[in-house]
């Protein structure tokens, strides 16, 4: 099929490359012309495992091709995705100019029996306002159809959860757009659901949510363990034996964070309040997030002796998990922020976002590597998971530093072994 994806983000990006693999014949647009020729030269502009090896593929087939501009992409395509950004209004609710800009952009181009796919994380109600934007551009309606397919990929293993999906939403009133649909994932074994478009769009939200949900469920009940001397790590595996629970989304830490889950929490707390129901579930699931941070500020400040002011904190970790590149609502940046406001001194250490992290938060000092960070630290803060910081070599570590303290804050550590090596050793909801 001829695929238009509009938007090489990386929601974008994944999809153009995974369906020029499954054979699709791909044009993928973006207005940044700059990305758009780094991206025809093969680079990758995001750190993605299998992304460079899947553009390499895409372009020496022929089968893949960037350009400048939606509507030059979407001349002539069966399928049309709109994956550009949905970003946070200050009300919470999530903006959607770009999308309204793209359909009017491509609706004089739009060949007759077209399928346009909102795959972009949009509110409910959105597909029916792409069809009255292309209405109100002259696109009739009997041929042309919108339709919702919401992605669930994670960031650090877009592709592997593109091509390994564990269920395919089609969200569309038109059984035959929803056929042209179900048609071009049919390289890819998974269930697919057709259900109409609030549905669908209201499946990506209530997906998101109840993950973050977890998330803060757990950092509640860590919580809790730190007071009656449980082990938030044992309970965690305890609940997660019993399938209906599951083990994955349990694992305590700083909070949440990424360009996902805490806009798709505002935005539906957005939906929720305008709707007149009160989400007050989804509000605390907000506000453990929110305070998950300060805690872990305050361990910090509890591991440097009772105050930070002059205190060389070494920061590892900047990004939002381990596996990306992604600093966006990244907890560990935050933590950075409170640290500096309290006259820290922060020395951090990224294995990917080093630079980027430098300019979001000005007085960061960034180091070449994790025992350059350590060097002279009164305390060491480990903020996201990175597998590289579990193999550090600790007994350097303990001569480097100038007060043996360690706040891990994603549990990544053995606590004994630290504790061996005269480390004072803390974690979140373990003794
Ligand atoms: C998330 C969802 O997992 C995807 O299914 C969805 O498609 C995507 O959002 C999206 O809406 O585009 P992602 O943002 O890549 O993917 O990140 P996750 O791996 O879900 O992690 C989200 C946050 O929760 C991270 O900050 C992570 O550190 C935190 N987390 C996750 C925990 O603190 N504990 C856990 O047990 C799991």
């Amino acid at each position: 099929m001829r695929v238009a994806v509009v938007g090489a983000g990386y929601v974008g990006l994944t999809s153009a490359v995974c369906l020029a693999h499954l054979g699709h014949d791909v044009r993928c647009a973006d207005i940044d012309a700059d990305r758009v020729a780094r991206l025809t030269k093969g680079e990758a502009p995001i750190h993605e495992a299998g992304l460079p090896e899947l553009l390499a593929a895409g372009l020496a087939s022929g089968r893949l091709r960037f350009v400048v501009g939606a509507s030059d992409a979407a001349t002539g395509a069966d399928v049309v995705f709109l994956c550009v950004q949905t970003p946070q209004g200050a009300d919470g609710a999530a903006d959607l100019t770009f999308v309204e800009q793209v359909a009017r952009e491509i609706a004089p181009v739009l060949g007759p029996e077209a399928v346009v796919v909102n795959k972009s994380t949009v509110p409910v109600g959105t597909t029916r306002l792409v069809e009255r934007v292309l209405s109100e551009a002259g696109v009739v309606h009997d041929g042309v159809a919108v339709a919702s397919n919401p992605e669930f990929l994670r960031e650090g293993q877009a592709i592997h959860d593109f091509l390994n999906p564990d269920r395919i939403v089609i969200g569309c009133d038109r059984p035959e757009a929803a056929g042209v649909l179900t048609e071009l994932y049919s390289g890819l074994r998974a269930p697919v659901l057709v259900t109409d478009p609030a549905s669908a769009e209201m499946i990506k939200y209530a997906a998101n949510a109840f993950l973050a949900t977890k998330v803060s469920f757990i950092n509640a009940i860590a919580n809790l363990c730190e007071v009656v001397d449980a082990d938030v790590r044992e309970v965690a595996l305890g609940m997660g034996y019993d399938a209906r629970i599951g083990f994955q989304f349990l694992k305590a830490g700083p909070g949440y964070g990424g360009s996902c889950f805490p806009k798709d929490v505002a935005a539906l707390l957005h939906t929720s309040r305008a709707a007149g129901y009160p989400f007050e579930l989804l509000a605390g699931v907000e506000d453990v997030n929110r305070a998950q941070r300060e805690r872990i500020v305050d361990k910090i400040r509890r591991a440097a002796g009772g105050a930070l002011a002059e205190v060389p904190v070494a920061v590892w970790g900047l990004t939002f998990k381990a596996d990306t590149d992604d600093l966006r609502e990244s907890p560990a940046l935050a933590i950075c922020e409170r640290l500096l406001t309290e006259g820290a001194r922060v020395r951090a250490f990224d294995p990917a976002a080093g630079e980027q992290a430098a300019e979001r938060v000005p007085g960061v000092e960034i180091c070449a590597d994790a025992y350059a960070a350590a060097e002279g630290a009164g305390v060491i803060a480990l903020l996201t998971e990175w597998d590289e910081f579990r193999w550090l070599d600790y007994e350097r570590i303990a001569t480097l530093v100038d007060r043996p303290a360690i706040v891990d804050a994603r549990n990544l550590l053995d606590p004994p072994a630290m504790r061996r090596l005269g480390f004072a050793y803390s974690a979140v909801g373990r003794r």
